[in-house]
């Protein structure tokens, strides 16, 4: 776009609306995404928080002016960023959550959203485009229609997870029971869930995607989820995936020509940090990056298992029992909802690892990915956190719950080859992890050849990710031509 045009719309600043979704997954690159448009393009954004009023200390909402943008950039008129909230109905612990619920809660707000949009919407800075998280499609596009603007969708999770959602709304994979499944498996043996579904690698059942949390609420999150998709591929102005260009080409290439939405793949704006903004009820814990400044580099193991991820209380003691045998030095993010009812105490964890770990409830993860002292990430592999430790080079120990985690992990060891993964044992139904082999793994990440192997491959794909979010680099060129078409329609 020409200079003269940036964050403009006939001559005037872009005004959007954001419209979120409540978990920390969802909001932290929504947020992202808004910083860039307004530091960078000249937007206005008003932050629509759709927030978990829970227990904890999210910070009550603000107006906010964000900082000046560098003098390089042109000079809109006020580039702003302002947040309201709507909806202070708690929202459930992790423990507590239901899918479905959140889901029926957030697409029922289409009232609440229209009266905040209606009130926001002045003549002198009228709302000129929705930009809406994947899951609140339902009533953003409804308001956006009425007010007559285009609305752009942000996928928060991978191009992949989008892609077997079109294919399960096309039919090319069904939804039986509490599984998935693909036409094309029946010949390849039990194991092989897909080897022919274009754009996606070949999956095993087990890199399937399920919802399978606090119960069991499979078919009905991939029944909303094509449904969410239906809207978003008939209406929606444009799709933008957080991801980057070199990762998932072909899945890209396949969601673009199969699909009647245009795709962007201008993701990855891990440089614009949202920390003046929480984004959980749980304060982010600073004290850990004095701790990091005292130890070796590449040395210690940040272990987070994201925001909404539960434990079994035998995990968990599974988990502090092979962390602390493998005698390396850790950062721990233990929730105070990761398990239900715990009765294994962080300090516990301390003290049996005689001063080389330390353990927060919420870590500042952006910052400690990109400390120097960080060498290995075990993670429960959310999109968010996956891009995050791609962008920092940062290598993985892959261990998934639900959802499109399992999806993740599948291409972070196998495609990209920049994590490893646990050698579970199966039992009956469910997979075990013992201490043991969580020793091992732990190891081999942090000191083994495996762990050398993919900390190279982890340098490379961050020399990459930093190259496609350059000035000229690919995400930008994507957004610029994503904008001109917001632009010119
Ligand atoms: C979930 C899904 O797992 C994810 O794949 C989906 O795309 C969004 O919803 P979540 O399980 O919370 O998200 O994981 P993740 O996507 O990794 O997001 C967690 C976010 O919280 C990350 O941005 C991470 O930086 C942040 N975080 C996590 C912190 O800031 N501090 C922490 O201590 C832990």
């Amino acid at each position: 776009a020409s200079q003269e045009h940036q964050g403009k719309s006939g001559g005037r600043q872009h005004h959007a609306v954001a419209v979120s979704f409540p978990t920390s997954g969802h909001l932290n690159p929504l947020i992202r995404f808004c910083k860039l448009l307004v530091k960078d393009h000249g937007f206005a954004v008003t932050f629509v928080d759709v927030r978990r009023a829970s227990e904890g200390s999210a910070a009550p909402p603000q107006a906010g002016m964000l900082r000046s943008p560098p003098s390089h950039v042109p000079q809109p008129p006020v580039p702003s960023f302002r947040r309201v909230q709507i909806s202070s109905n708690a929202m459930p612990k992790a423990c507590d959550l239901s899918f479905r619920s959140l889901f029926e809660t957030t697409a029922s707000l289409g009232p609440e959203l229209e009266d905040v949009i209606l009130s926001i919407n002045h003549e002198d800075r009228p709302v000129t485009c929705l930009i809406a998280d994947f899951n609140m499609i339902v009533p953003a596009q409804d308001v956006a229609d009425r007010l007559g603007v285009p609305c752009v969708v942000l996928c928060t999770c991978s191009a992949s997870m989008l892609l077997l959602t079109h294919y399960l709304s096309q039919g090319d994979v069904v939804c039986m029971d509490s599984v998935i499944c693909a036409h094309s498996s029946a010949k390849d043996g039990d194991d092989v869930f897909c080897r022919c579904l274009r754009g996606l690698p070949t999956l095993f059942n087990k890199d399937i995607p399920h919802f399978r949390h606090v119960e069991d609420e499979t078919r009905h999150v991939w029944e909303l989820l094509i449904q969410l998709w239906k809207i978003c591929d008939g209406k929606a102005h444009s799709i933008v995936i957080n991801t980057i260009e070199g990762l998932e080409d072909c899945t890209c290439a396949a969601l673009t020509d199969s699909s009647g939405v245009p795709v962007y793949d201008a993701g990855f704006w891990v440089d614009h940090p949202c920390n003046d903004i929480s984004t959980s009820p749980w304060k982010e814990d600073e004290g850990c990056m004095p701790w990091l400044e005292q130890q070796p580099i590449c040395s210690v193991l940040y272990i987070s298992f994201g925001s909404i991820a539960l434990l079994s209380q035998k995990e968990l003691e599974a988990f502090a029992e092979g962390i602390i045998s493998s005698q390396q030095r850790f950062l721990w993010v233990l929730r105070p909802d990761l398990v239900k009812e715990t009765r294994y105490s962080a300090k516990d964890v301390v003290e049996k690892s005689r001063g080389r770990g330390l353990v927060v409830e919420w870590a500042p993860q952006l910052q400690v990915l990109a400390h120097p002292s960080v060498g290995g990430f075990l993670t429960h592999c959310g999109w968010n956190s996956t891009t995050e430790a791609i962008a920092n080079g940062v290598p993985m120990l892959c261990w998934p719950y639900f959802g499109d985690q399992l999806l993740n992990a599948r291409c972070i060891v196998d495609e990209w080859k920049v994590g490893l993964a646990f050698h579970a044992e199966k039992k009956d139904s469910s997979v075990e992890l013992k201490s043991g082999e969580i020793e091992r793994a732990i190891r081999s990440l942090m000191e083994g050849n495996e762990g050398r192997t993919v900390r190279e491959n982890a340098q490379k794909l961050k020399e990459k990710s930093s190259r496609s979010f350059h000035p000229d680099g690919s995400s930008h060129m994507k957004l610029r031509s994503l904008l001109e078409r917001l632009y010119t329609k």
